[in-house]
């Protein structure tokens, strides 16, 4: 399968998945999991927007940075811009924050609630140049789930 068919067969399991349940977090929890299947990306979680912060939420992968905060690394960049970021090449991201060294690449999708930045989706690769703009079409339109 293309990336694009995983994300189209992806996209209505997710919807239905979620559609029954109202607590965000189960929702963030299994869109997580789903997603990091499905694709085998090396961490895929989300991360929480707290005061001045984000603050680790449900995610699959190895064990993260806990607090980020406004304005640094691709996560608090995402919230900031408040617009997807794609990341080719993580090292040559001035201010990247590296949770792990094993990620190469990574992109971040924010998660808006009346135009205000709630919550970002990121997803980081082994692979450099992981990410585009199927990608970033289709994570749009998972977190608007949400
Ligand atoms: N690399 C991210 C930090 C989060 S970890 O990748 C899970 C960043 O630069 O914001």
């Amino acid at each position: 399968m293309t990336k694009q068919e995983t994300y189209q067969t992806l996209l209505p399991q997710i919807e239905s998945l979620i559609s029954g349940e109202t607590d965000v977090i189960a929702n963030m929890a299994n869109i997580a999991a789903a997603l990091h299947e499905a694709f085998g990306f090396w961490w895929t979680g989300f991360y929480r927007v707290e005061g001045q912060q984000l603050v680790l939420g449900p995610f699959q992968g190895p064990i993260a940075c806990t607090r980020i905060p406004y304005g640094k690394g691709v996560c608090g960049t995402a919230w900031q811009r408040a617009e997807t970021v794609i990341v080719p090449n993580v090292h040559e991201f001035a201010g990247h924050i590296a949770c792990s060294s094993a990620s190469n690449s990574e992109i971040v999708v924010p998660i808006l609630h009346d135009g205000q930045v709630v919550a970002v989706l990121d997803i980081d690769s082994k692979d450099f140049n992981n990410f585009d703009e199927i990608d970033k079409k289709y994570l749009e339109k998972i977190v608007a789930f949400l």
